[in-house]
């Protein structure tokens, strides 16, 4: 375990199980269809690598880099697309793949952004779940796991840029963020 984390809250075997589960239920949703993922980075890149490969599905792939402004931890309601989609949207099935749901910011602005584009429907798939954080209307069709309000990090998820490279998600400790 690196020395940064003070607990280990999902081993690599529970999230490729999760992910072995959602990717049935997205399978079975999405049969005879198409569905374009769209994985929001940077976090999600390693659980959009997972989650598709779980897929059975014929799919698509694109990616958003979008960052929002806010103080430390908390991420506020102003988003900025930092790379935009390569593909039009139009029509097609949309999954917004995340990492981490938490306050909504991002996926409220978001969603607005998408739903202009015309697309036939748009889901959202989040490995993580943080409930109480929330303060925009925004619920996940597909949630991973639903999580207390702790800083988490690894499996795509950073504290300043670093940890994404963890294979497990893991709780930091205090001491890193609080000096
Ligand atoms: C994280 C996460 C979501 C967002 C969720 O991204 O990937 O996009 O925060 O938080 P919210 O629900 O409070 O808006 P972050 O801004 O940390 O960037 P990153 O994906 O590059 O790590």
């Amino acid at each position: 375990m690196h020395q940064d984390v003070e607990q280990i809250l999902y081993t690599e075997e529970d999230l490729r199980r999760r992910i072995r589960e959602l990717g049935a239920q997205i399978a079975a949703d999405y049969a005879g269809r198409t569905p374009m993922l769209v994985s929001v980075l940077r976090g999600s890149y390693i659980f959009m690598a997972d989650l598709t490969r779980a897929i059975d599905l014929d799919l698509t792939v694109d990616f958003m880099a979008v960052s929002s402004y806010g103080a430390g931890t908390v991420s506020s309601g102003q988003v900025e697309i930092k790379k935009d989609l390569s593909d039009s949207i139009e029509d097609r099935d949309l999954i917004i793949v995340e990492d981490i749901l938490d306050s909504g910011n991002t996926l409220y602005y978001l969603m607005d952004v998408l739903r202009a584009r015309k697309p036939a429907s748009i889901r959202i798939c989040t490995l993580m779940d943080k409930p109480e954080r929330r303060v925009k209307p925004i619920t996940a069709d597909y949630v991973g796991f639903t999580i207390p309000d702790a800083f988490i990090v690894g499996y795509g998820l950073d504290y300043a840029e670093k940890y994404r490279n963890l294979p497990y998600v893991g709780v930091l400790k205090p001491s890193v963020y609080t000096q």
